[in-house]
This record gives structure tokens, C-alpha cells and sequence, in this order.
């Protein structure tokens, strides 16, 4: 028996109440979090968005038919509620904002009621996210998840408000576009009017915004929603969000204040956090040798040790053969780790060729100074001296070798730092460390198609003096890009853009693009570029990144509303499914027999 609200009209959110309401008639509206029947008297707590508010049934208070409804809650029933509001009668509950009051009700109706639920709706679920998800409006009714979307809202409301402030224009651009396969994997949309033809959803609204600069609007932003058909982790999803700028007559520094002074906005108002700016800024290269990443977390040290010199003479085959081939030996000390046992190290091993390790050489220091080594036996004992004093190996210390090509040596070190960092407790999400990462190189070698790739996008801007490298040695070549990262998270890239005809042939060319395909792929920016195209650059945050570490969350899932899972689908909808066969018929689309089984 769903009764209506007419006639009624709620006052306040449940914690808008306060002592100060205390003697005034109030009108709540929620659901039911439980409720306690103490035979002459019933307990209820209320919920709303904002919080709890304990609500008290009494005969003499409320009619005895109110009593009688107020018997039948059940939790997630949803009610309204007219009292008074009055301070607690039994004990002040510290932990509750409304702890000190309590509102004693004249009248009850039963909105909706409501089945039990598969989970019960509480902070901190233990609840497996495969079921949360299936019943993802349900655990969108938790209070910690919540509060992470009203602190998205929060922080996209206040990002509009600073942007227009410095003479941004919030522009839309489409989403159904054309396929530019220089990124990552297109999602793509059959044309019904098109038969055979596809748009494909943007990656990024890159092509756009630049065209918007080219059309005279100096500065634009727009909250844009992404998507890229990727392999999905903890920080990626098939969708997602980017706060995405470009501003025109500017160079790599304009773009480096105004997101300096959005973010230390952003990290004031919402988390009263002051960002010390200007924000750190370290060249790739410095990032990659520190720490093995271009997304280094600066919340604790254990850097990487180049011990390459150190090492080149000794007969240590694995390490002999990685100098020989061109590559480098590194290593890390974990500080007063020495003891660690057998057992924990070779996990450590373990984890380091997941990520493309041979292997992983040890030094454990013992207390009284003496060594146990993986490959002691190899090694002069001035050779061990000298490389344990490379590594500032104390007594007590742990140290830890990968020999390869730098590329896996890098991402061997940096993952097994941050393991470590994991291991060791090291990472206090309360803390915040910004790092601009920049001077990246321009291409990346791709082995599998054998030729450089962008490793921003084609339209990055080379640093001058490296221009004269593009023909002779391409992958020397430094980009005007940079990456804000915070805590060891990308949380948003850019890059200045090409504006000059001639040095976007020259980027082509390094791509190994003839002049055809450029002008198939990218004709309609180039074309803009012949008629008046002014120097720009910009930028783009990833939101749910963003969001995710200002509200100290493991996973970007937990700050989308309706995220999908690892292999992208969605739980609750049951996206992607299959389709009626009118609906392929219209799109001239038929689903191979191999693939329909
Ligand atoms: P980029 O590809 O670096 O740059 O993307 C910008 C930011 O978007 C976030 N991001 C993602 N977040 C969640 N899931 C994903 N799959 C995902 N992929 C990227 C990251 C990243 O830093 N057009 C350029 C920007 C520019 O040059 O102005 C671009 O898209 O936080
Ligand atoms: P082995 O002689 O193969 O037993 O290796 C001796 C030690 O070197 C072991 O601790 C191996 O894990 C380690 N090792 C093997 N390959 C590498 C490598 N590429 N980099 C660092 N250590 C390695």
C-alpha cells in the first residue's frame, strides 16, 4: 500500500537538521536504514543522500494507526515523515552528524515498500563487487559511494566555474565521428543510411578542438565523455571522462599555469588541501632512470641505481650479456629488508618476469655485514664491494638487480618498486605528490608494425632543437608534451601542437605516412590548417582518475555511476548483447557463423 505524498513537501535533507532546528516541525524524506521495535517505542534510522537521522515512534506522539504502520518498516521501505525535532533522549551518538538530536514523529506515510535487498546497504560492503554491480542502484544507495559522486559533481561544477572565470567556452563535439586508427582501437557504429559504412565513437575530441582553434575560439573546454576499446584495469575503462582543453597563442608554460592554478583550486575547495605550486616538473628522462616510470610516485623514494659501470667487468653471464646487447643493469635497495625471507623473495622474482623479467638478482646485507647473493658466486669480492657501496647497501639492506634492454629493466624496477612501496606500507593516500612529467620523446618504436608511432599523437609539437634529429635519428627526438601525474597516477597529458605546415610533413614522414594517407585519415584538419591556423596547445584530465584519488578510492569504478567490468560489459544492463535480426538486416550487417556460436 504505496501511499502518495500529496499535501506534503520535504523541509529538509536529513542532515540540513541540526540543534539549532530543535522545537520546529520537520518533514523527512528516504529509506529506511533499520529499524528497532522496542514495544511501546520504535526506533527508526532515516536515510537520505546526506546522511542518517534517528527518527522515534511513540504512542501519544503519533496516532495509534501511525504507530501500527510505523511497526511494518522494513528496511529500504521509503517514507515520509512529519516530527519534532528534539534532542536525544538516549545517548548522544558521536559518530552520526545528527548525533545529538532526534526527530519524534506526528505523522508517517509509506511511500514504497520495498523487497529485502541481495546486500545490505552499508559503508565499507563486504559484499562482492560482481553482485554490487548486478544491483549496481542499490549499491549506488551506499553512503561511501555517495559521497565519491557528489564529489565528482562538486569538482566538474567547480572546474566549469574556474574555466569560465579564465575565458573558457564550453563546447560540444560530436560523438559520432570518423575512424582514425593512429590511436587506440575504435569503438564503431554501423551507418544505417551508409550501409557498409561506420562512424566510430571518439577516442578524444583531439581533432575537434583544434579545428575549434582554427575557428577563432581561443580557449574551450569541455567535460567529454571517451571512448577506447582497450584492455580494461583498475584505472581504465572502455568509457570515460576527460576535462579536455585547448587555448590558442599560448606555449607549453600558459597550459602548465592555468591547470596549476585549476588543480590547487580544485584540491582547496573540495579537500581543503593546499598544492604547493608551482608544481615539481622532471624531464621523461629523468623520470625513467629515477624510477623506472613516467608516472612516478614520489610518495617514497627506493630510486633506481644505474650500476652499469659498475658491473661491466665482471663474469656474471647475465649481466655481461644485457651491456653487450646494449641494455643496462639497475637496481633498487630495499631499505632493512635484508631479512627477508627465501620463501618472499622468490615471489619477488615472480613478479618481476610477469612483467618481462629473465629474471632477478639479489644481495641480501645480513646485520653483521656479510652477504647471501644469487650470484655471489660469479662475482669478485671487490666486484660485490664495489657494487653493494653503488647501491649505498647498508647492513640490513635488500638489494635488487634486473639486467635487459633498458625498456624492460625500467618497467621490471618500476613495478617492483611500487610492489614494495605496497608491501611495505609506504603509500598514504592522504598525501598528495604532483610531478609534471616532460620532454618526452616524440615517436616510440613499434615492433609489431615496425615503424615509429606517435607516442602522444601526430599533431605534437618537436622541441626545436631537436627538430634537426627527425630525418637522421627520429627516436631521439624530444616532444613539447607533458603528463600532471599524482601519486604515481597519469592523471591528465597534452601536448603544444604542430601549427607549421612544414613541420607536420616532416612528422608524417617520420610516421612513414605518404601524403595520401595523411589527407585521408586527417584531411579535414589539415585543409583548416591552409587557412589561418593559430599556435595551441592543451590538455586533458582524465576525471574518473582525477576523482578517484581526490576521494581516495582503489578503483575508477567506484566514482562512475554505471561503470562496466574487465571484459566491458555491464553487469546490470547486460551490455554489449545480441541484437534482432531486423535491426542488422537495416544495417546491411550480417554476424559470421563462427562467430554467432
Ligand atoms: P590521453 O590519451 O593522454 O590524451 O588522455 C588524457 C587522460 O585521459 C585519461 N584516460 C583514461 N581514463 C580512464 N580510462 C581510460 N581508458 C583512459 N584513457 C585515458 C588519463 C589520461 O591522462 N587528446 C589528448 C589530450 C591532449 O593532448 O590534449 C588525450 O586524449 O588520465
Ligand atoms: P642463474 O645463473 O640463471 O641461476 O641466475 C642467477 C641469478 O640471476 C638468479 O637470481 C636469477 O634470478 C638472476 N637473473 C637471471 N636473469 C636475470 C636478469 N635478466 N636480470 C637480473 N637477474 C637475472
Amino acid at each position: 500500500m504505496a501511499e502518495s505524498m500529496k499535501g506534503m513537501k520535504r523541509t529538509h535533507r536529513c542532515t540540513e537538521v541540526s540543534t539549532a532546528n530543535i522545537g520546529e516541525n520537520v518533514t523527512l524524506m528516504g529509506w529506511v536504514q533499520k529499524s528497532r521495535n522496542k514495544g511501546g517505542i520504535i526506533f527508526v534510522d532515516l536515510r537520505d543522500r546526506t546522511g542518517i537521522m534517528q527518527l522515534i515512534f511513540e504512542n501519544g506522539s503519533i496516532s495509534e494507526e501511525g504507530f501500527e504502520k510505523a511497526a511494518k518498516l522494513r528496511s529500504e521501505f521509503v517514507i515520509a515523515v512529519t516530527g519534532v525535532v528534539e534532542a536525544r533522549s538516549g545517548a548522544v551518538n558521536p559518530n552520526l552528524k545528527t548525533g545529538e538530536i532526534e526527530v519524534r514523529a506526528n505523522g508517517l506515510r509509506i511511500l514504497a515498500e520495498a523487497e529485502t535487498p541481495p546486500f545490505p546497504i552499508e559503508e565499507n560492503s563486504k559484499t562482492k563487487e560482481d553482485l554490487r554491480l548486478k544491483y549496481r542502484f542499490l549499491d549506488l544507495r551506499r553512503p561511501d559511494i555517495q559521497r565519491n559522486l557528489m564529489m565528482r559533481s562538486q569538482i566538474t561544477t567547480l572546474t566549469r566555474q574556474f574555466m569560465a572565470k579564465e575565458g573558457f567556452l564550453e563546447i560540444e563535439t560530436p560523438m559520432l565521428t570518423k575512424s582514425t586508427p593512429e590511436g587506440a582501437r575504435d569503438y564503431l557504429v554501423p551507418s544505417r543510411i551508409h550501409p557498409g559504412n561506420f562512424y566510430a565513437l571518439p577516442q578524444s575530441p583531439q581533432l575537434f578542438k583544434q579545428l575549434l582553434m582554427c575557428s577563432g575560439y581561443d580557449r574551450y573546454i569541455q567535460i567529454a565523455r571517451c571512448f577506447r576499446d582497450e584492455d580494461l584495469r583498475a584505472d581504465r575503462q572502455p568509457e570515460f571522462t576527460q576535462i579536455d582543453m585547448e587555448l590558442s597563442f599560448v606555449d607549453e608554460d600558459d597550459v602548465i599555469d592555468v591547470n596549476e592554478r585549476l588543480l590547487a583550486y580544485l584540491f582547496k575547495e573540495v579537500l581543503d588541501v593546499d598544492v604547493q605550486l608551482p608544481i615539481q616538473r622532471m624531464t621523461w628522462q629523468e623520470a625513467m632512470d629515477r624510477f623506472g616510470s613516467d608516472k612516478p610516485d614520489l610518495r617514497f623514494g627506493m630510486e633506481l641505481h644505474d650500476v652499469s659501470e659498475v658491473v661491466k667487468e665482471c663474469e656474471f653471464v647475465v649481466f655481461k650479456n644485457a651491456l653487450e646487447n646494449g641494455g643496462s643493469v639497475r637496481g633498487i635497495n630495499a631499505k632493512g629488508q635484508g631479512a627477508m625471507p627465501r620463501k618472499k623473495i622468490d615471489k619477488l622474482v615472480d613478479f618481476a618476469k610477469d612483467y618481462g623479467a629473465k629474471g632477478l638478482a639479489y644481495v641480501a646485507i645480513h646485520e653483521d655485514g656479510s652477504l647471501k647473493s644469487s650470484f655471489g658466486k660469479f662475482m669478485k669480492e671487490e666486484e660485490m664491494n664495489a657494487l653493494v657501496q653503488a647501491m649505498d647497501g647498508q647492513p640490513g639492506d635488500l638489494l635488487l638487480f634486473a639486467a635487459d634492454k633498458n625498456k624492460v629493466v625500467w618497467d621490471v624496477l618500476g613495478a617492483l618498486r611500487l610492489e614494495l612501496a605496497r608491501q611495505l606500507d609506504l603509500l598514504d593516500n592522504s598525501v598528495y605528490r604532483f610531478v609534471w612529467i616532460t620532454e618526452f620523446p616524440l615517436l616510440e618504436w613499434s615492433e609489431e608494425e615496425n615503424r615509429f608511432k606517435a607516442m602522444h599523437h601526430p599533431f605534437t609539437m618537436p622541441m626545436e632543437e631537436d627538430l634537426q634529429y627527425i630525418d637522421t635519428d627520429p627516436g631521439r627526438v624530444r616532444a613539447k608534451a607533458y603528463d600532471i601525474v599524482l601519486n604515481g597516477t597519469e592523471i591528465g597529458g597534452g601536448s603544444v601542437r604542430i601549427h607549421q605546415n612544414h613541420i607536420q610533413e616532416k612528422m608524417f614522414e617520420a610516421l612513414g605516412f605518404t601524403k595520401e594517407k595523411a589527407y585521408e585519415q586527417f584531411g579535414f584538419l589539415l585543409t583548416a590548417f591552409k587557412y589561418g591556423v593559430p599556435p595551441h596547445a592543451g590538455l586533458a584530465y582524465g576525471l574518473d582518475r582525477l576523482v578517484m584519488l581526490m576521494a581516495k578510492q582503489d578503483s575508477i569504478r567506484d566514482v562512475i555511476a554505471f561503470p562496466k567490468v574487465k571484459d566491458a560489459s555491464c553487469l546490470m544492463s547486460e551490455a554489449p548483447n545480441i541484437v534482432d535480426e531486423k535491426q542488422l538486416e537495416e544495417l546491411g550487417i550480417q554476424v559470421r557463423e563462427d562467430v554467432e556460436k
